[in-house]
């Protein structure tokens, strides 16, 4: 039986407008903005109204079309110098998620493909479309794997938000969740809440919720402590970049969460699209990792939680060598005990 569950939604393409869901305001307020132009959409992405990996790509691929739509000349050379600039722009907004490169990838080579200004602008938004819906298949799909090997009759832990607002439905590590509520099926989830700008807290909470699903709040302190009380079960994260040998980028905290699964012996699973690995970066320490604002953390809705000068460190991900991972969980299968070797025999059976 499936039950009718309300999956939220980051980001809709209507009539030629970009509506997208303001991430900083949840949960208290619930709201889709307009987007109209390129530079809002980069905007966006800077100051998180939209994140999580797949979701940056797709508000990117929707930038790219709105750059499209918005030239007025007929010349195709001209026209194709504009979305130049309009790449060089959504390609400056965070560093370290590959998603956003992947996408700006297969619209360049649309780009090339346009003979006409017209020509142009279809290909563009036919594009930004097929890759909104590709992904909420694969979301789809990697929901399907991972409910092969999550325990049901125990926790399942999570970090950050990789759920179906940071995709185009479903999510990654949220997806299975998603698809059990549907179905009508129980799974207990605990969310660390993730500082220092709380996705965990505002957004997978409230995103489960939604759903149905039963989950509840920790801080991420908490995380060693609830995986030996709550005898947690498994842990499943999404990801931001995954280097050619199997390290993963992922949010801030996802190191720590995998060195304490392995010292429980817990099951570590990193759920995620095959557009995210990024086979030229040889290993983890080769992955750029974004620095966000001092004020992150020396705040909290502007309220100030530390002198207002002191010192901060403030990188975004972490990276989580491949060692630690029991397996990443993609919409063609898991790849158990990554490395270098097993990536390579998992893209060469794809071909
Ligand atoms: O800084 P964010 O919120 O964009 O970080 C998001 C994450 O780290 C997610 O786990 C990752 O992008 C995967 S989203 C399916």
């Amino acid at each position: 039986m499936t039950t009718k569950v309300s999956v939220p939604l980051s980001l809709k393409w209507e009539e030629d407008t970009l509506y997208l869901l303001n991430q900083q305001l949840l949960p208290g307020i619930v709201q889709y903005e307009n987007l109209k132009t390129v530079e809002q959409v980069a905007e966006a992405i800077t100051s998180l109204k939209v994140r999580g990996a797949p979701a940056i790509g797709l508000a990117a691929g929707f930038g790219m079309s709105l750059a499209a739509l918005s030239i007025q000349t007929d010349d195709i050379t001209e026209a194709k110098e504009t979305l130049v600039e309009a790449k060089e722009l959504l390609a400056k907004t965070r560093p370290t998620a590959v998603n956003l490169f992947w996408v700006l990838d297969r619209i360049e080579k649309q780009i090339q493909q346009a003979a006409s200004v017209e020509e142009l602008k279809t290909l563009l938004i036919h594009e930004a479309i097929r890759l909104y819906v590709e992904d909420e298949s694969v979301c789809h799909r990697i929901g399907e794997e991972a409910l092969k090997v999550l325990p049901k009759d125990k926790p399942v832990l999570t970090i950050c938000n990789a759920g179906s607002i940071a995709t185009a439905k479903y999510g990654t590590a949220l997806a299975p969740f998603h698809l059990a509520a549907e179905r009508g099926e129980f799974f207990s989830v605990y969310a660390c809440e993730t500082r220092p700008v709380f996705q965990g807290g505002r957004l997978t909470t409230w995103e489960l919720m939604q759903s149905g699903v039963d989950v509840t709040l920790i801080t991420d302190s908490m995380a060693g402590h609830v995986m030996r009380e709550k005898e947690i079960g498994a842990v499943i994260v999404g990801a931001d970049r995954i280097a050619n040998n199997g390290d993963v980028a992922n949010k801030i905290g996802t190191y720590t969460l995998a060195l304490c699964a392995k010292a429980f012996g817990i099951p570590f699973y990193v759920a995620s699209p095959l557009s995210t690995f990024d086979r030229n970066t040889l290993k983890g320490e080769d992955i750029v990792i974004e620095e966000r604002s001092a004020d992150e953390i020396r705040t909290i809705n502007n309220t100030p939680v530390a002198p207002s000068n002191v010192n901060v460190y403030n990188p975004a991900f972490d990276v989580t060598p491949s060692e630690l991972i029991t397996g990443i969980i993609t919409e063609h299968g898991i790849i158990y005990t990554p490395s270098e070797e097993t990536l390579e025999e998992f893209f060469s059976l794809l071909k």
